[in-house]
């Protein structure tokens, strides 16, 4: 195995190489990454903590199963449980944490940049569970796994070197709150595959093009019409809670509007291409952004997505941590 990588913090400006890299430890441990009884021992005698400030299912239950399978024994902390609430910062409270013998951090919060703030005071690699509606490089990483698996383009095993170019991907809904989004046209776009942001000007700016790989980022108001030539369609949650406060009339339009134009219903469904994929990384407001029939129907990898997270989140674990599991993340204030 090579060195270890370190924190990872998020894919916008990560080198492809160690993209490529984290993905290939994620297809090495996909044939067990949902085997109960699995222990690889590569993290033995290691312990990971989970400080989750923010209410998640898969994201959470997915570390943990992915230190498990490694080895690893996992400490989880966070909501109203922490001394966040009597006033410690969150630098104290993963410096705390850290003290207790952790090797990793995996942090979530809503704060822009709060895995970035506990990388700077703790010696131990952080990994970026999703901060605010910045960055989730591990669900981006998953994304990119359960795409190329669809479409034959997986890595050294598959022959295809993650090689996602040809391939267009459309992230539908509320783009512009999203950190999945955000991870995603920067993992898609340097893996080749071109991405379109489809959503009303409020959820999907035009200013979207500016991010991931220069020409391959389209922003689109016409769902219809990008039905018909995308490989896949990534249906966003509509994220209320960061919405600032402001109304739902004032984002979507009334719900039946929205529906109208943007949502993944039965019918649209019908139209897309074949062989292509519906995504979506959960939770999912069955109903609002997707049809529960598509959401369950034969095109959805949705679960899918969630059992990859496992592998993915193994293979970031092991490349963050590096053989042997015991990297510092090389930064002052251990
Ligand atoms: C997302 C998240 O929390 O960023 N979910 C996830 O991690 N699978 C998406 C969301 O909250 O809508």
């Amino acid at each position: 195995m090579s060195a270890a990588g370190g924190d990872l913090l998020g894919l916008i400006g990560e080198p492809v190489d160690r993209v490529r890299r984290l993905l290939d430890l994620a297809q090495r441990y996909e044939p067990i990454a949902n085997d109960p009884s699995a222990n690889t021992g590569e993290l033995a005698g290691r312990m990971v903590g989970l400080l989750f400030f923010e209410d998640s299912t898969r994201t959470r239950m997915s570390f943990e199963a992915a230190a498990v399978r490694l080895g690893a024994s996992v400490m989880i902390a966070g909501g109203s449980g922490t001394s966040i609430s009597k006033g410690e910062t969150i630098e104290d409270t993963a410096r705390t944490v850290e003290s207790l013998g952790m090797s990793a951090l995996v942090i979530r919060g809503t704060p822009v940049g709060i895995a970035h703030m506990v990388a700077r005071v703790v010696g131990c690699p952080v990994i970026n569970a999703g901060d605010g509606a910045h960055e989730h490089p591990t669900q981006a990483l998953l994304d990119a796994y359960a795409v190329a698996e669809a479409h034959g383009r997986l890595g050294h095993a598959g022959g295809g070197w993650w090689d996602l170019s040809g391939l267009t991907v459309a992230i539908v809904g509320d783009v512009a709150h999203s950190r999945v989004a955000r991870s995603n046209l920067a993992c898609l776009t340097m893996l080749g595959a071109k991405v379109v942001c489809v959503g009303p000007p409020g959820l999907a700016p035009a200013g979207l093009c500016g991010l991931g790989e220069p020409g391959l980022v389209e922003v689109s108001r016409d769902l219809d019409d990008v039905l018909e030539r995308a490989d896949a369609v990534m249906m966003l949650r509509m994220q209320f809670e960061r919405h600032g406060g402001a109304g739902e009339g004032s984002v979507l339009g009334s719900r039946r509007q929205y529906r109208e134009l943007f949502a993944l219903t039965r019918e649209r469904a019908g139209r897309m291409k074949d062989g292509a994929i519906v995504m979506h990384p959960g939770p999912m407001n069955r109903g609002l952004e997707i049809d529960g029939a598509v959401a369950d129907g034969e095109r959805s990898v949705i679960l899918r997505q969630v059992a990859l997270g496992v592998a993915v989140r193994m293979g970031a674990l092991v490349e963050c941590l590096g053989e042997g599991g015991d990297a510092r993340n090389g930064r002052a204030g251990a």
